[in-house]
């Protein structure tokens, strides 16, 4: 049997059904697995500059294959195009290359590319069908499963948007070859999610399978994203629009929005380093609340320690703001529901759930903890 088969985990969206297909090598074969989705043999591809000059020509060529004419829209790489701006000019130009609304277009791309070109595919004429590509670990095991669409305000992430679920994603396990070390670790954090959150017996296999996965076994990366996919699959198509179990999605998401926002967004802390250390933190809390034992928090800690991921306060450069300074940054958290604010927390490893009734001050004393144990170790 061939180790590097093509595996397929279907969406269970009803009419809005879909597939993702993880392989390696998929890229150059793109049209022969895309073709059957496309109206009339052409397509437009939006990407941004850096994943075009690695993967654009490729993926064209392989369209070419099949008899798909392609034509590329490319913006700048970075959190900053999801904007109005850059929406515009998408949707501008995807007018000007005449998609129809028969027509699919292609996000090939990070989280970024996914977000902004599903939500262009959104709003024009009404409802334009997608494919994603992802390109990052991050956006292959998360963001581009779900539908999940939109862009920043400056008045925070995420906050325009609609739910567009992609009509495929197809996912080229060979592309993350291309990522650096920490991104590839940042995406990393968001596979580890999947086994804190509801798989004990994921989160074991990681342990013993995340240093060979790191270096680069294709086998075990496949598996690795197809049991992410398939769990993300199965929340989705049962809490669609977020109204309950997708939620859990948010593991370590409240406090990694606040820290990413204490750190603006930079390159002093990755979305996914981010949500390693929030779901530490997470952890710690729910560890505080004497709902899991004190050890677990540990356990998570030693396995991303062991895989160079970030996993604490102490793991970001510079200065961070007080406790009651980050407290107040989650409460801008569009999970506040009537000025409450919901965190994820867990019974053990694989036992998450929402709760909408934590103390401010267990969140305060786990801040204050993880910024006391940060002063405590000594700046290189
Ligand atoms: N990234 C979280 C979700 O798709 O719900």
């Amino acid at each position: 049997m061939n180790a590097l088969r093509t595996r397929t985990v279907p969406v269970a969206l009803g009419a809005r059904s879909y597939d993702i297909e993880i392989g390696a090598g998929l890229l150059p074969e793109a049209g022969a697995h895309l073709a059957p989705l496309f109206r009339r043999p052409r397509t437009v591809i939006v990407s941004d500059e850096t994943v075009a000059a690695l993967h654009l020509e490729t993926l064209r060529a392989g369209l070419a294959r099949a008899g798909i004419e392609s034509e590329a829209i490319v913006v700048p790489a970075g959190e900053k195009s999801k904007s109005w701006p850059v929406l515009e000019r998408v949707v501008e130009a995807l007018l000007a290359a005449k998609v129809e609304r028969d027509d699919t277009v292609i996000a090939l791309g990070g989280g970024v590319i996914g977000d902004l070109a599903g939500f262009a595919c959104a709003v024009l004429r009404r409802g334009v069908a997608f494919v994603q590509i992802p390109t990052s670990l991050l956006a292959q095991v998360d963001s581009s499963v779900g539908g999940k669409t939109g862009i920043n305000s400056p008045l925070g992430k995420n906050l325009i948007g609609a739910f567009h679920q992609p009509c495929h994603v197809l996912i080229d396990i060979d592309v993350l070859d291309t990522l650096s070390g920490r991104e590839f670790l940042a995406g990393y954090g968001e596979v580890v999610k999947y086994g804190l959150l509801g798989d004990a017996g994921f989160f074991d296999w990681l342990v013993e399978a995340g240093p060979r996965l790191k270096s680069g076994d294709k086998a075990l990366r496949i598996e690795a994203v197809e049991r992410s996919v398939a769990a993300k699959a199965g929340i989705v198509s049962r809490d669609e629009k977020e109204h309950g179990e997708r939620a859990l999605l948010n593991l370590g998401h409240t406090f990694g929005h606040a820290l990413e926002a204490a750190t603006g967004y930079s390159d002093r802390l990755l979305h996914g380093e981010g949500v390693a250390i929030g779901m530490g933190l997470a952890f710690a809390l729910s560890a505080r609340l004497g709902l899991c034992s004190q050890e677990t928090p540990s356990r998570i800690a030693e396995h991303f320690a062991a895989m160079g991921l970030k996993r604490s306060l102490a793991d970001i450069p510079g200065d961070l703001p007080g406790a009651d300074d980050l407290l107040a940054l989650m409460a801008q958290d569009k999970k506040v529901s009537g000025g409450v604010l919901a965190f994820i927390l867990a019974r053990g490893i694989g036992e998450a759930f929402v709760s909408r009734d934590v103390p401010p001050e267990a969140v305060t004393a786990v801040l204050e903890e993880a910024l006391r144990t940060r002063s405590s170790i000594p700046s290189a």
